[in-house]
């Protein structure tokens, strides 16, 4: 087949890019339907190669296909075979295509199936996000800023703050799917090609919404991989977040969440310990992610137009960022659906201390003082408060009353629950606005049940 025998180790590809053998071979099946349909090639050629493929198919399935590294990369070790097994009509499937639009395909073809897992991964880790709200919808806890308790939050808004980052990545993602949605076999090396094709009839088959316009660009271009890796790494740095918190949730000194077993290890020398390994890999692995982005935007920026061989540096990066992914965003799922609330001690460390301050500032605002002063007043009492070791509650009416004439009994009814339920905007904490927030998000995952 006019290969050169021997190659280099130094440029085979075979060991990563044969996982894309499925995209290739229907790849090639649909360009040799094509070529026949178009008087290109015979009909019986056509068959035969569409066949023969089958055969090839079946025999990578079950673990009979006859590698071989020397001729460099799943392309041409599929070819080859094909050759082996049906003759003469296998030395007619690469005409009117190029190892350049060849490899474009495939990589499109799989980032468009890697893309949909990912948004049914992450469709089950919001539905488990809704399910702990929904579990939860009363459950008090101190919300943060800075790591220092701020304002009282319902864990469930809390929980729906992750349901609308991890809504976002979906979002990513299908708009990375729609841009890798474009078919460009029929681009040739770089140029065109000098035959009757009919790249349309190619893509339907194949299920691409559209066909790319410049030949040059379809071969060159690896923008919807950079596309997919932004959305990869932006939804890494979100499960990151969730599992830093969840460590920390986790330890004694929050005590806000108890991990399942199967998500923590113990210590081989600290029997008391339960370590959140899980959520720890997933925030490492973060690095990883970042990596492969990186990697492939330095692997791209000097190339000239059209295709470079540097570009086969595409794949280990995009394998590795798919499987990094798909793995952390199943095991987040399991370990947001497993994890066990302990809404006592969220609930205690949201009374504990003066998260209420902002609060008594409001209070008194709502009597008609300007917000910085009242702010001014509700700091000195806290600071007050604190040097005492009182709550708000236990400090009298008479101390209050010091501080402002506004003051009355009344001020003994902010509490959680109170704080929590006057933060009734679009968007806030309060119990009515989270369970409206529930209620859309489970209708949204409905409805992308019914059309995904
Ligand atoms: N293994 C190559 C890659 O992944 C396939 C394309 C090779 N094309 C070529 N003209 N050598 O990019």
């Amino acid at each position: 087949m006019g290969l050169r025998e021997v190659v280099s180790d130094y440029t085979v590809s075979l060991h990563y890019d044969r996982r894309l053998y499925r995209q290739d071979i229907a790849g090639s099946a649909a360009h040799a339907r094509m070529l026949a349909k178009q008087g290109i090639i015979s009909e019986a050629d056509g068959d035969a190669i569409v066949n023969g493929l089958n055969l090839v198919q079946r025999e990578i399935e079950e673990g009979k296909f006859p590698w071989m590294p020397e001729l460099e990369d799943i392309h041409m070790n599929i070819e080859r075979r094909l050759h082996e097994l049906i003759g003469e009509p296998a030395l007619r499937l690469h005409t009117a295509r190029s190892r350049n639009d060849q490899v474009a395909l495939d990589v499109r073809m799989f980032v468009k199936e890697a893309i949909t897992e990912a948004i049914g991964a992450l469709h089950a880790l919001r539905s488990a996000l809704v399910c702990a709200a929904e579990a939860n919808p009363d459950s008090a806890m101190p919300g943060y800023t800075h790591l220092q308790r701020a304002q009282p939050v319902l864990f469930a808004h809390h929980m729906l703050a992750y349901y609308e980052m991890f809504s976002r990545d979906a979002e990513r993602f299908s708009q990375a799917f729609a841009r890798a949605d474009v078919m460009p076999l029929g681009s040739g090396a770089l140029a065109g090609l000098p035959y009757p094709i009919d790249r349309r009839f190619v893509a339907d088959q194949l299920g691409f919404s559209r066909i790319s316009a410049n030949s040059m660009d379809a071969v060159s271009d690896r923008d919807f991989l950079l596309d997919f890796h932004s959305a990869a790494a932006i939804c890494a740095m979100h499960l990151s977040r969730l599992g830093e918190e969840l460590i920390l949730w986790s330890s004694d000194e929050f005590g806000f969440v108890r991990l399942a077993d199967a998500h923590t290890t113990g210590s081989s020398i600290m029997p008391q310990k339960r370590n959140p390994d899980f959520a720890e890999i997933a925030r490492g692995k973060t690095g990883r992610v970042y990596g492969s982005l990186i990697g492939l935007f330095t692997t791209l920026k000097g190339l000239p137009l059209t295709y470079n061989r540097d570009m086969q540096e595409d794949k280990e990066g995009l394998f590795d960022t798919v499987d990094t992914l798909l793995a952390t965003l199943k095991i987040f799922s399991d370990m947001v659906a497993d994890m066990q609330i302990r809404r006592e001690r969220m609930a205690a460390a949201a009374s504990e201390g003066y998260l209420l301050a902002t609060d008594l500032a409001d209070y008194l605002v709502a009597k008609g003082m300007p917000f910085r002063e009242a702010y001014r007043i509700a700091a000195a009492l806290s600071e007050e408060a604190g040097r005492r070791g009182l709550g708000f509650h236990s400090l009298p009416i008479s101390d209050y009353k010091r501080y402002s004439p506004l003051f009355e009994a009344d001020v003994y009814g902010i509490t959680v629950d109170r704080s929590i339920s006057l933060r009734d905007v679009p968007g806030g904490t309060a119990h009515g606005r989270a369970l409206a927030a529930i209620g859309a998000a489970k209708r949204q995952l409905e409805a992308e049940d019914e059309s995904p």
